[in-house]
Parts: C-alpha cells; structure tokens; sequence
C-alpha cells in the first residue's frame, strides 16, 4: 500500500499534490508534514482534514528529533520532499532560513530514510538549479545535463540540497529521484508570486509592480501537469535519476501582466515598471524530452487555458486569498514594494 509522507503540504504545489494524489489513490494514505510557516495554509487543506486517508502533523523538517519520531511512527514508504523555502525576494533579504530549512532540512529527512529505511525519497527541486538561459537564444533549453549554475541564494540552496540528495544515493544507495520543474500556477498560489499578485492586485485595482522591463521570460507550467509528473516519476522514475519537468509554455512576464488585465477587463495604465530584482535571471525554459521518452509524461493544460482557470479559482476562492492578505502580508509588501 501507498504510505506517503507529503513534506510541505501545506504549500502550493504540496497542497495540490495531496488532492491530486488522494483523489487517484483511493487506497493510499498520506501524512503531511508541515511547519505552518507563512507560506502554509491549513485552509489550502481543509477540504481534506476529515478524510481518514490523511493526516497532518505540524513540525519542522530540520527537527531531527520530531522528524525521527514521525518516521517511527508512521512508518512511511515514500517521501516526497515539497518543503521549502521558495520565494527568491525573500532570500534576498534573509538567506539563513533558506538554508536552515532547504539545506539541512533536506539533511534530517534523507537520515531519517537511512535509519528506518523507505521505497523512495524523492526530492522536488527546480529549473533554478541551472541559472539562466539568454534572451537572444530561443534555441537554448535546459536539460537534465546543464551544469548547475546557481544566481540567488534560494537556487543555491535548492541545488545544494539536491547535491546533498545525490551525494546520499552514491555513498548510501539510499533509493532517490529528483524532479526540476519550471515555474508553476494555478490554484493555492501564494499570492507573494508573480501570477497570484498580478490577479490580486488587478481585482483590487492596485498598480502592478512588474520588474526591470518585464522582458525576463518564465517557461509556465499549471500545477497539476505538475503532480502528475511527480506520480509518475515516483511510480516509474529510475533510481538515481534526475527528471527536468516543462511544458514549452515560454512568457515574458509583460506578457503574463497583459494576459491577466486583459481576462480581468482591466486596464494597462494599472502596471508600474519598478526596480529591477538583483541578479534577476533571464529566461528558464526546459526540455523535458527525457521525462516524455521514458516515462511517457505530457503536460495536459495549455497556458491560454490554465490562466484562464486560475483566474477563474481566484475569483471563486476570494476568501481564500484576502485571508493571506493580512498585517503580515501588508509589512511584506510595504518592505518590498513601497520605496520600489
Ligand atoms: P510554498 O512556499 O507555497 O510552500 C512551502 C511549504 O513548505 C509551506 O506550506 C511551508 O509552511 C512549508 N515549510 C517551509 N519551511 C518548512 C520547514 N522547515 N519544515 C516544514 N515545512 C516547511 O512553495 P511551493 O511553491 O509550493 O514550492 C514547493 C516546492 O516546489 C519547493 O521545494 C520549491 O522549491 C519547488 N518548486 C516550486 C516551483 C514554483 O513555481 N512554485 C517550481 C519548481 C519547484
Ligand atoms: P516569481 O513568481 O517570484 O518566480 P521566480 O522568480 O521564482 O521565477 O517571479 C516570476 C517572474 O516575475 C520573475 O522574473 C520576477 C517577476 N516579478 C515581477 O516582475 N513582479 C513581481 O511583483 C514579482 C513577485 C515577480
């Protein structure tokens, strides 16, 4: 039987991943283990907090001692490590807790494989990993074999984790697989991201704050090609192996703004060009050719149609987002944008 243990859950892409996966699995069961940090939201879950197949325990995963005990306890078969520390802004500010958390995190739990043993560890690691690819070059993708070449400390602690990951395989043979994804969207985002933000700000006609001169292109994938990817990749992945996982879904974020005033009926004269992010990557965009040929994945959900559906989920789900929308979000905001 399928006993999962789902890190980070509370987030945006572990939150889909539980609804994705209980949804398919009716059999399975899964724990979720998350730090509530202020990127956690138990509301993200709530339509799951009754089901006997689940069951969260909040903790931090660089508690060895709590961790441990959750391992012993529940005895899981696979891990799937979705805790972080993900946005690259606040690294810029506070790089400490990326590495407290993305680093020796992801230390705690491979140790805790090692001493009650697992199926599989799987690490959920990003495209960020390889830096950046030229404006002026389209015909440029990241694969699996791009050297890491890391720009903010949240890349440099993802790919850390990731070597620390590989480095457990090798001396180890504890039983791995990573998957790097490019940016994702859609439901639950957290709206300190580019596509949640946008939307918010548009639907409370605030300017939008875009970066530089909004040229920087992102490679968009909705969130749940993305859960399937890791289904399969957690099912069928080889041992060892690294997984790029994108769509070819390649935007500027002009681009992305554009799209999102032009579905909210909005107006242009909302954007606002604002100092650029230090170290700012260019453009992200993978070949996932790998994942396709061996383990026959394909992105379902086209960008045209995912904004569409997220915009949508936004306008449904208005409690959802004007919750996050706190003091601690407004103290946020007004330390990144209000001299920006
Ligand atoms: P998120 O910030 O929305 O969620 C992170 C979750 O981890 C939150 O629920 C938070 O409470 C929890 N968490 C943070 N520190 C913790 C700790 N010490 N112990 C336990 N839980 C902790 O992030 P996300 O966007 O859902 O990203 C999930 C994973 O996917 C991350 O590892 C990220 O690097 C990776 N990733 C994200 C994207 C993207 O576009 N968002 C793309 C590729 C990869
Ligand atoms: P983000 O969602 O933070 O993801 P990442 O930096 O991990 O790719 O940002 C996506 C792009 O949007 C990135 O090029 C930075 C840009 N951006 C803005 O222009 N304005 C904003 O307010 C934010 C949050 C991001």
């Amino acid at each position: 039987m399928l006993k999962l243990l789902v890190t980070g859950g509370a987030g945006f892409i572990g939150g889909n991943f539980i609804h994705y996966m209980l949804n398919k699995y009716k059999d399975s069961q899964i724990i979720c283990v998350d730090a509530l940090t202020y990127a956690g939201n138990m509301e993200t879950l709530e339509a799951v907090l009754e089901n006997p197949s689940f069951k969260f325990i909040k903790a931090d995963i660089s508690d060895r001692e709590i961790i441990y005990k959750v391992f012993e306890e529940e005895k899981p078969n696979i891990i799937v490590n979705f805790a972080a520390e993900s946005h690259v802004d606040r690294s810029i500010e506070s790089p400490s807790v990326f590495l407290q958390t993305n680093v020796m995190g992801t230390q705690v739990l491979l140790d805790a494989c090692r001493k009650y043993g697992i199926d599989r560890y799987h690490q959920v690691s990003t495209d960020e990993v390889y830096g950046d690819l030229p404006l002026d070059r389209p015909d440029l993708f990241f694969t699996e074999d791009t050297p890491i070449h890391t720009s903010s400390p949240y890349s440099a602690s993802k790919a850390a984790a990731d070597l620390l990951v590989q480095a457990y395989h090798r001396t180890f043979k504890l039983p791995v697989t990573i998957s790097r994804c490019s940016n994702n969207y859609g439901p639950y985002h957290f709206p300190e991201k580019l596509i949640p933000l946008m939307i918010a700000n548009a639907l409370n006609n605030k300017h939008l704050p875009v970066y530089g001169k909004g040229e920087n292109v992102r490679d968009w994938l909705y969130v749940e090609d993305h859960c399937s990817a890791i289904d399969l990749i957690i099912h069928k992945g080889r041992i060892g192996e690294v997984y790029n996982i994108g769509g070819h879904n390649e935007r500027t974020n002009l681009e992305v703004v554009k799209t999102i005033i032009r579905e909210l009926g909005k107006n242009e004269g909302l954007i606002k060009f604002v100092k650029d992010r230090a170290g700012h990557d260019l453009r992200y965009a993978i070949d996932p050719t790998k994942i396709h040929n061996e383990l026959g994945w394909l992105p379902q959900t086209t960008f045209d149609e995912g904004i569409k559906k997220t915009i949508q989920w936004y306008l449904d789900n208005r409690k959802w987002w004007e919750n996050i929308i706190n003091e601690e979000y407004k103290n946020y905001y007004e330390k990144m944008y209000g001299r920006r």
